[in-house]
């Protein structure tokens, strides 16, 4: 099947595109670099040995769509692009409901100017707002705090109106937990620009002693160690849950939403002593007040991905510290 892949320069979209290539699909990437650069197509490239198609320019922009349709014949697509820091939506709202829904929208509109069809979404487990209970179904309430959020809240719903407008549709959304880890070949992972906000990336810049040490968000929650509690997934088990997504769409049809999580729960404690113990190195860190916004544990309850989609994260927490500290630790 030939697969379009937006954002696939990105972190998850990299790491997609090398698994779809490896299982036998053919890849066309389009990305503008907002967020990636062009040396992670040599890095695909190496690490398959395959051919594969790019495309440069924004998923926001028709005109550039319909060239690429036109030219190659695209089964389905797989949309990554869009923006994805929660406290820079907040100071830049439009830029995000701007982007995050605008791709979206172009991308759609052309996709069915082109009878193309068959769609994977990236959601989040943001969704899922504040959860009152753990683990985390499907079918738990939706909610929002901050315009990151609401732009996939947005999205979902029009991916859920369009597949009631059209039987033809195929769509999958998956909401996905923490994705951290890198390739096993360390040559593809996780490069924030600037500050990382999210944890692992963090860890890594300590680790590899870019930072003197890490600030742990808070040590009252109502956790097992105080400390926050999430659901890391190895990002490559999540690359792997497309592959299956695709399949799945195809054969089954009509609209469903998976969790894309292992079900366990880590803490922020547990995750730097994974990171130390594996890799032997230091990581010092200091207990700050909480991160506003932050909820206490959030872990999912995977088993209808496990058993709609045959898909089961099979990477554990070690393997995701060391991939990631092997990656972080080359560049
Ligand atoms: P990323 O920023 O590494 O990748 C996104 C890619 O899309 C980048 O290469 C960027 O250059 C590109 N892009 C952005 N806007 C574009 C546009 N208008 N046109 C063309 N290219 C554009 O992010 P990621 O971590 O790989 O996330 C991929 C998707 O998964 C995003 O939609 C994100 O919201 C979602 N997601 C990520 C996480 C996470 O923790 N990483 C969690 C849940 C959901
Ligand atoms: N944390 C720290 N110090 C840091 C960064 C984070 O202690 O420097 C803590 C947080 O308080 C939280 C945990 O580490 O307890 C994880 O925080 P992240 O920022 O890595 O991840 P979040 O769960 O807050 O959010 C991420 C993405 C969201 C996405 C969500 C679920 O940023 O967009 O995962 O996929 F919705």
């Amino acid at each position: 099947m030939k697969v379009l892949v937006t954002g696939g320069t990105g972190y998850i979209g990299s790491h997609t595109v090398v698994e779809l290539l490896e299982s036998g699909h053919e890849v066309v990437i389009v990305d503008n670099f907002s967020n990636s650069d062009s040396s992670v197509l040599d890095k695909i490239s190496m690490i398959t040995d395959k051919e594969f198609t790019f495309y440069e320019g924004d998923v926001c922009d028709k005109k550039f769509l319909e060239d690429v349709f036109s030219k190659e014949k695209i089964n389905a697509v797989i949309h990554f692009a869009g923006y994805k820091a929660v406290g820079e939506s907040v100071e830049k709202p439009l830029m995000y409901y701007q982007n995050n829904l605008g791709s979206t929208l172009a991308l759609l509109e052309v996709m069915e100017a082109n009878n193309v069809y068959n769609f994977v979404f990236s959601s989040s487990a943001t969704v899922y707002g504040k959860p009152s209970t753990l683990p985390i179904k499907e079918d738990f309430p939706l909610s929002a705090t901050n315009p990151y959020g609401y732009t996939k809240l947005m999205i979902e719903q029009i991916l859920k109106d369009l597949s009631k407008s059209n039987d033809k549709w195929n769509i999958v959304l998956l909401r996905y937990f923490n994705p951290i880890g890198a390739h096993e070949s360390g040559l593809i992972g996780e490069q924030p620009n600037g500050i990382p906000n999210n944890i692992m990336p963090y860890i890594m810049r300590v680790a590899t002693g870019q930072y003197d040490k890490v600030h742990v968000f808070g040590n009252d929650y109502d956790t097992k160690d105080g400390t926050g509690v999430r659901d890391y997934i190895h990002v490559v088990d999540l690359a792997n849950g497309h592959i299956k997504a695709i399949e799945y769409l195809i054969e089954n049809g009509g609209l469903s939403i998976f969790n894309l999580g292992t079900g366990n729960g880590y803490s922020v404690l547990e995750l730097i002593e994974n990171v130390k113990k594996v890799n032997n190195v230091e990581v010092p860190y200091v207990i700050e007040d909480r991160r506003p916004g932050d909820i206490a544990a959030c872990y999912a309850d995977p088993s209808l991905a496990n058993e709609k989609l045959g898909w089961k994260a099979e990477r554990g927490i070690e393997e995701m510290c060391k991939d990631a500290y092997n990656f972080a630790s080359k560049k």
